[in-house]
């Protein structure tokens, strides 16, 4: 596996695979790496001749207040995870590089970004449109691979790629969970023993509502009280919001149109932690 952390070695580099034909996957990510991210470098290995994965933890997608100096970061665990993973180049560009002073220049998603993360996170999909339209002209991807955890992400990303022409292929891989059903996320390391046995009631309850559903509540609202009141049975467990929304455009419904798909999604603060979650359901 080759290191670059320079943006132009990494543009020589990407223009040089693309010059011999190579097909290249790109797999952003900001480190800390977990058995969701090797999914990710996997499923881009099968479908790609070289994976580009990135480690860079974007300061322009964390507001003042939250955890951008403490979000986990271990470049030598990350790169022994992303070389046995299947990563053939890892890029690991500097804060400097990617924002040099007087940087003024942004990408930005309406409508979509507005709702769920988007209203609890106002300035973060730029950030994230931003980092991402970067990375995609650094490393000239022919694909690039999000996982489904972060499924507000992917929609934008694919909207984005969308409105402005990238010959980009967009694939969507789905969550990994630990055996309990959490989703993994490098924020779940910052949970206590306590707050992480109380985190498995946000796999709970989307289960109880794909229960519901599927035994045909059709109420959005009855859903969602039926989630907040098994979350809210941890103490330590504070919902910011849950969802149920149009899946392509991450609208709230009030009813679950049968023949639909829906995005079921929370955000839940344990503690100083804040984890997000969903799954989809066809009706
Ligand atoms: O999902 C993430 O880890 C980040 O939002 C991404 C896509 C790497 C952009 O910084």
């Amino acid at each position: 596996m080759k290191v670059i952390s320079s943006v132009a070695g990494m543009q020589r580099t990407a223009e040089e695979l693309r010059r011999k034909g190579g097909r290249i996957a790109l797999v952003p990510t900001m480190g800390y790496l977990h058995k969701g991210h090797e999914s990710l470098v996997r499923i881009a290995a099968e479908r790609a001749d070289v994976v580009i994965t990135s480690i860079f933890v974007n300061p322009a997608q964390f507001a003042p207040g939250e955890d951008f100096e403490r979000y986990p970061r271990d470049l030598p665990r990350d790169t022994r995870i992303a070389e046995g993973a299947g990563t053939g180049i890892l890029f690991t560009p500097s804060v400097e590089e990617v924002y040099p002073g007087n940087y003024h220049t942004y990408v930005i998603v309406e409508e979509l970004t507005t709702v769920l993360e988007g209203k609890a996170r106002p300035t973060h999909f730029r950030g994230v449109t931003t980092v991402v339209t970067k990375l995609f002209h650094w490393t000239k991807p022919h694909l690039a691979v999000f996982g489904q955890k972060d499924a507000q992400q992917c929609a934008v990303i694919r909207r984005m790629v969308k409105d402005l022409n990238f010959d980009i292929d967009i694939v969507v891989a789905p969550t990994v969970r630990e055996q309990d059903g959490l989703a993994m996320s490098s924020r779940n390391a910052y949970l206590s023993p306590d707050e992480r046995q109380q985190s498995t009631v946000l796999y709970r309850s989307l289960q109880l509502a794909e229960q519901m559903i599927r035994g045909g509540e059709r109420g959005a609202s009855a859903v969602a009280d039926g989630m907040k009141r098994l979350i809210t049975s941890q103490p330590a467990a504070r919902v910011d919001y849950v969802s149920v929304a149009d899946a392509q455009t991450l609208q709230e419904v009030d009813t679950v149109p049968p023949g639909s798909e829906v995005l079921v999604s929370l955000a839940v603060r344990f503690g100083a932690t804040r984890l997000i979650d969903n799954v989809l359901i066809k009706t």
